[in-house]
């Protein structure tokens, strides 16, 4: 039966067409994650304030049904709800909170239900974590330590913030692990890092998949530069170790060549990352490691050592 195009002299004029059809499903779904979203905004504030966590009556207050854009503080939240451009730019002026100084910092907040917060500074931070898969699998193997990830994307955070509110709940009873050292603040490390971290607090910083900026002119834009490095080295503390993670071969180079550059770093051996717990979950838990993986790209990996500062500097 041979096709023939219809003919648009014959099509009724009052039915709606393809396009008018999507515009009307774009705004249902843009109400959709709106109001998802401000439900959440409003979840997250009562868990901040109300700390530790809001009893069963003010939850389900705070959440009229359960349909489809109302969320169940139960399930983990769902990525399509939390869209965001792939980028942000780190030069930009975005409007960031950020203490005057680490002492300033109120951690319980981000921490609530613990005590770790109140007598434990984070010791472990995901430069860039994007949607939390490390945070999330690196928890349970640290539960005295409190981990932060830092990320700059508002949806991002806010996706990784609703997350680990949900994986508390569902284990609020659990008798073991129960999610509450791990936590996310917005943030732009490129700028404020020595605002949130005392010198020598951390012992490990993570750097996974960080953005590659691939031109030449943008190189400046990369996580990894000589000054940025001495902002590291001053947060990190003696033997502390920064892991890299890539799958773009240029940008493990450009790394590698600053890292190694650096007076204050050294390489780790391959045998020393064969051995590390923290590399095998890093190479394998974040959302674009396995992307990476799901395309059968290569993963290139890097870490290095926080070398004793020289006796002059002291
Ligand atoms: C390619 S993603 C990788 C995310 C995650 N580490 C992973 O492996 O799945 C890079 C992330 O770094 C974030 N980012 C880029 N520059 C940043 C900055 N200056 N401070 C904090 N986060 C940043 C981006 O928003 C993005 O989520």
């Amino acid at each position: 039966m041979s096709e023939t195009k219809p003919d648009p002299q014959k099509i009724p004029q009052n039915q709606p067409s393809n396009t008018k059809l999507t515009n009307k499903q774009n705004r249902n779904a843009d109400t959709k994650r709106k109001l998802y979203r401000e439900t959440m905004e409003n979840v997250r504030k009562q868990v901040r304030i109300e700390s530790p966590t809001p009893p069963p009556q003010q939850q389900s207050d705070s959440i009229a049904s359960t349909n489809e854009s109302t969320p169940d503080l139960m399930e983990l939240p769902r990525k399509r709800f939390y869209r965001q451009r792939a980028h942000s730019n780190p030069f930009s002026d975005h409007r960031l909170d950020y203490p005057t100084s680490p002492s300033t910092m109120d951690w319980s907040t981000i921490y609530p239900g613990t005590s770790l917060a109140h007598n434990r500074k984070v010791e472990i931070a995901d430069i860039g974590c994007g949607f939390g898969g490390l945070m999330i699998d690196l928890g349970p193997q640290f539960p005295d330590s409190l981990i932060l990830g830092m990320e700059i994307r508002v949806q991002v955070t806010q996706y990784v913030e609703d997350r680990i509110m949900a994986l508390r709940k569902l284990h609020e009873s659990d008798p073991g692990y129960k999610y509450d050292n791990i936590g996310v603040i917005r943030g732009n490390a490129m700028k404020f890092l020595p605002n949130f971290f005392h010198k020598s607090q951390l012992s490990k910083m993570f750097f996974c998949f960080p953005d590659p900026h691939f031109k030449q002119r943008k190189h400046k834009a990369r996580i990894i530069t000589n000054t940025l490095l001495s902002e590291y080295a001053y947060v990190l503390k003696e033997g502390g170790v920064i892991y890299t993670i890539t799958d773009v071969e240029d940008l493990h180079n450009w790394m590698v060549q600053h890292l190694d550059q650096h007076p204050l770093f050294e390489r780790l051996s391959k045998e020393w990352e064969s051995q590390d717990k923290c590399v095998e979950i890093m190479y394998n838990s974040t959302e674009e490691g396995q992307k990476v993986e799901r395309n059968k790209g290569s993963k290139f990996v890097a870490c290095f050592k926080r070398l004793p500062n020289p006796d002059d500097c002291e």
